[in-house]
This record gives structure tokens, sequence and C-alpha cells, in this order.
């Protein structure tokens, strides 16, 4: 009895223990009944069967997704922890809400997107930075609630970490003017490619919400002003992007921007920069400014002087490929000092002038040429005569050591200097004539000596002749009487009726 008894406890005790090996299983069933769903590692989601998951990353790039994935999807890869996720160029038009993951950079790029769930990432607390460049998204149905955040007692919903936001090629005439509310903090702004025209109030009043907007990039936004108070609240605005719009003139709004460093353009139907002009003014002073970019403007004609004086700390200099500019005057950079009797240039490190239609590089443009760093002053059509000779001695050597080639900076007149290179001029010690003041080509002076030469001889038989002619009294017609002398040998020679006499 007393060993049976023990027996049974035993047999107990193991049924306990083989219960207990059990139970793992049994409490897992019971979680998945709890939360309706089983965990399942993030290898075997939908997400990461459709798309590469690799370390923190998960690469959906060009996988052909039709439909955006569902919260559910997103929830079974929080144990990736995914940090980037790239689902550019994909098929899907509606966005909706995902799950709360640690993603930081959110790739929607080039997906045809035309709706934004409201709070679609609410969750997305660490994300930085959001592409929603090349989709659909249209003024109307692009509301502020698709970037709301959650409930934070100081602001209003925020997306915190958001600091770079891409809405570039979209179809966006005007923004919300409570479009950014949910992102206080954004620091990059791209709304290229959007055909906002001109900058209506809403839009204005959106970008003025922007406190700390370090990058604005407005491209192809076939802009033609710029209207005053747009850059006014983005006090730390350093980048700035207007090339391929429809500016006429370096917009005076620019003034506001203190802190600019970089500025760009390009391809605006700006046709002349003049300080003294109040049509087309000059640029303001950005003291920090360090990069320019005025390329590929076809009607820029002329830059008069003082007109890039503000531009005090300019080191980039990049004004090429603008066929029409044929006037680039020397003082263009030179700033007059308080007093006014001298100036100051800004330290420029790299200049291109690359492709323009300047007759010639003023030695005057720069204080130190020597401190370039790099310089491309090649395909322009240089006039080579002593006024240029600077550029032979001094600048294609610059340009030589500076890894560009001089053998680009070609003369294209005085006639007999055509197709000569700089580099060779220099090469050869070649000291060039001087045109005169009413531009005569001396390839002509032989022609003209010649012409003269045939003029005078030709000129003193006929006026021998015209001479006897109105000595005789032949122009007598035409009011030039001949000498008295002549006439009266004219009329003794009459019948002696003497009543002349
Ligand atoms: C418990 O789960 C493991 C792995 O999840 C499995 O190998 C085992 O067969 C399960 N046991 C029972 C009793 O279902
Ligand atoms: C996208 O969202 C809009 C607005 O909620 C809805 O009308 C439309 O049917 C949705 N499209 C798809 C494909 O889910
Ligand atoms: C998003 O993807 C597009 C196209 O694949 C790419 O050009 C772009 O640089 C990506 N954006 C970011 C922020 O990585
Ligand atoms: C280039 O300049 C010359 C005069 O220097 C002018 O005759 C010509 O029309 C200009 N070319 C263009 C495209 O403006
Ligand atoms: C400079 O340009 C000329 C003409 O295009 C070319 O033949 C030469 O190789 C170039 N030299 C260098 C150093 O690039």
């Amino acid at each position: 009895m007393g060993v049976r008894m023990l027996a049974c406890v035993i047999l107990g005790f193991l049924a306990v223990a083989i219960n207990c090996d059990e139970a793992p299983n049994i409490t897992a069933d019971a979680t998945t009944i709890t939360t309706t769903r089983k965990p399942i590692p993030y290898q075997d989601s939908n997400i990461c069967k459709l798309c590469k998951c690799e370390d923190t990353k998960v690469n959906c790039y060009d996988q052909s997704i039709t439909t955006f994935f569902t919260l559910n999807e997103w929830e079974d890869i929080i144990d990736l922890k995914p940090s980037t996720v790239d689902l550019s160029e994909n098929r899907f038009t509606n966005i909706t809400v995902i799950a709360d993951l640690t993603i930081e950079v959110l790739n929607l790029s080039r997906c045809s997107i035309e709706f934004i769930q409201s709070g679609s990432f609410r969750d997305l607390q660490e994300m930085r930075v959001l592409d929603l460049s090349h989709n659909k998204l249209t003024t109307d149905k692009l509301s502020p609630h698709a970037f709301e955040g959650r409930f934070a007692p100081e602001e209003y919903e925020p997306l915190a970490s958001m600091r770079i936001l891409n809405l570039a090629y979209n179809d966006l005439h005007s923004l919300n003017q409570d479009l950014f509310e949910h992102m206080p903090e954004l620091e990059e702004l791209d709304l290229s490619g959007n055909p906002l025209t001109t900058i209506d109030h809403v839009t204005l009043v959106a970008i003025s919400s922007l406190p700390m907007l370090k990058v604005l990039r407005l491209r192809s936004c076939e802009l033609d002003e710029i209207p005053s108070k747009f850059l006014h609240t983005p006090r730390f605005l350093e980048n700035l992007d207007l090339s391929d719009n429809k500016l006429t003139i370096v917009p005076r709004e620019l003034e506001e921007a203190k802190d600019l460093i970089y500025l760009n353009l390009n391809q605006n139907p700006i046709e002349v920069i003049d300080f003294y002009s109040e049509d087309n003014p000059g640029f303001p002073r950005l003291h920090k400014l360090q990069e320019l970019h005025m390329c590929n403007m076809p009607k820029l004609r002329s830059i008069g002087p003082k007109a890039l004086a503000g531009l005090e700390s300019v080191e980039k200099l990049h004004i090429s490929f603008n066929p029409s500019l044929s006037y680039l005057d020397p003082k263009a950079l030179a700033r007059p000092d308080d007093i006014g009797e001298s100036f100051d240039w800004p330290l420029v490190k790299e200049l291109y002038l690359k492709s323009n239609n300047l007759t010639e590089v003023d030695t005057r443009l720069l204080s130190r040429w020597d401190l370039l760093e790099k310089v491309d002053v090649s395909d322009n059509p240089f006039l080579c005569d002593c006024s240029t000779q600077w550029m032979v001695d001094v600048l294609a050597p610059i340009v030589e050591s500076k890894g560009s080639n001089a053998t680009l900076m070609v003369c294209q007149e005085p006639i007999e200097m055509r197709g000569h290179t700089m580099k060779d001029l220099h090469d050869s010690h070649r000291t060039m004539r001087c045109v005169d003041k009413y531009g005569h080509r001396p390839e002509k002076d032989g022609a003209i000596l010649l012409g003269t030469l045939i003029g005078v001889l030709l000129a003193v038989p006929i006026m021998l002749s015209l001479m006897l002619l109105w000595r005789r009294g032949y122009f007598a017609w035409l009011g030039l009487r001949p000498p008295a002398d002549v006439s009266r040998a004219f009329y003794k020679r009459a019948p002696a009726d003497d009543i002349l006499y």
C-alpha cells in the first residue's frame, strides 16, 4: 500500500511535470485568444515576405504594391525595430494609419498617392524624414490632419521629430495655412515642381509657421514674384532654391533672409541686374551668402556696377551658360568702404563664367585672383587685344594651375586672332595689339590705307579739272561766280559794244 501510494504520488508529480512542459504552448494559445492575433516572427510577416528586411531597413522599392499595408501588417514588424522604410516607386493611392514603429526615414516617393488618412503617421514619433515627392497630392485633398501627431500638453499634436518634409512634384497650387501645424520643428521643406504660380496669402501663412526652416526649395513652381513678408518668419533660412521660375528681377524680399548661405536663381528670365535701377535692382546685402547660382538664364544681358556688392562673403560664384550675358561690370562685386574712396571685394574661391557672351574678364572684377581655388571662364567670345593682355599673362596660367583648361579660352576678335587660345598666346609670350577706340580693326588698316591712296590719286586730277572749269565760269548757274579777272577776260572776248563797261 505504502509503496503504491508513493508510486502514485511520483506519477502524479510526473503528470504535473508533463503538464508544466506543455504550459508555454497553452499560455501562448491563451494570449492569441485574448488579442485575437498570433504574433509571428517579423521574417514571416507579409511586409518582410514582399520586401527586403535587413538590419533595421525595410526595402520595398518598386515592388508593384497596389494597396498600402494595414495596421496589422505593420504591427508584425515591430520586432524588427525598423528605422528606414523605403516604399518608393509603388502603386498605392491611399495612405492609412501605420503602427507604433521606430521609423526615422519613411520614403513614399513616386507612389501615385492621392489621399492620406488623418493621423496616418501619428505613432511614428521618431520620424525625422518623410518623402512624399512625385505623388498626386492636391491642395483640396492634402489636409493638415494628415500630419496629426499624438496629444501633447504644450504643443498641438506634434510629430515632434519631423525635420525634413518633401512634397515636391505633386499638384499643389496653394498650401492649407495650417498644413505644418503639427511639425513645428521642420527644418527642410521641398515644394519644387508644384504649380504654385503665385504665393497666395494662405501659402505665405503656412510657410510663416515654420520658424526653424533652414532649407526651402521652390524650384519649378512657376513663380513670377516673391511676395513681401514671405521670408520674414523663417529667419534662420540658409538655403533657398528659386531656380526655374519666372522671376524677372532679383527678389527684394531676399533682404529678409539675413542668414542665407546658398541661393539658386538659375533659369529665371532676369535681364538686367543694376544696383542703381528701381526696376531691376541689384542684390540686397546678404552678408552670409557663400554660394550664388545664376546659370542658364537666356535673357540675362548685363550685370552692372555694385550689382553683387551686397554679397560680401560670397565664395562660389556660378554665372555660366547665359548666352546673352555680354556685360559684367568690372566693379560688379566691389563695394565702396564707408568713406567711399576705396573698395572691398569678397574673397572668391570658385569663379565660373563659362559659356557666356563676354568679350573679356576684367582684372578689377576680383581683388585676389591668386586666391582662386577653381576657375572656369572658357567658351566666351574673347576680344584679344592689349586690353585683355592680362588674361593671357596672368589669368591663363592661374586657370591652368587650378586644374582647368586655358586651351578653352579662345579668341574671337579681332579677326586675325580668331581661334588662338590664351594658353598658346601665353606660352609664346605674345604681346597683343591695341584696337583703336573707334573699334577699327588693325587687319583692315591695309585696306583703308590702299583706299585712301587710290582716293587721293583720283582726287588730284578731278580737283584740278573742276578748278579749271570753275575758273572758266562753268558753274555760274550754281551761283558760283568765277574770280572777277576771269569774267573780265571772258567778256573781253565778247563783241565790243561796251555795254558792260
Ligand atoms: C509547443 O511549442 C513548440 C514550439 O513552439 C513545439 O515544438 C511543441 O510541439 C509544442 N508542444 C505542444 C504540446 O504543442
Ligand atoms: C482612398 O480614400 C478615399 C477617401 O477616403 C476613398 O474614397 C477611396 O475609395 C480610397 N481608395 C482606395 C483604393 O482605397
Ligand atoms: C526616396 O526614393 C526615391 C526614389 O527611389 C529617391 O530618389 C529618394 O532619394 C528617396 N528619398 C529619401 C529621403 O531617401
Ligand atoms: C553677344 O554680344 C555681341 C556683342 O558683343 C552681340 O552683337 C550679340 O548679339 C550677343 N549675342 C547674344 C546672343 O546676345
Ligand atoms: C584642354 O582642352 C583641349 C581642347 O578640348 C583638349 O584637347 C585638351 O586635352 C584639354 N587639356 C586638358 C589638360 O584637359
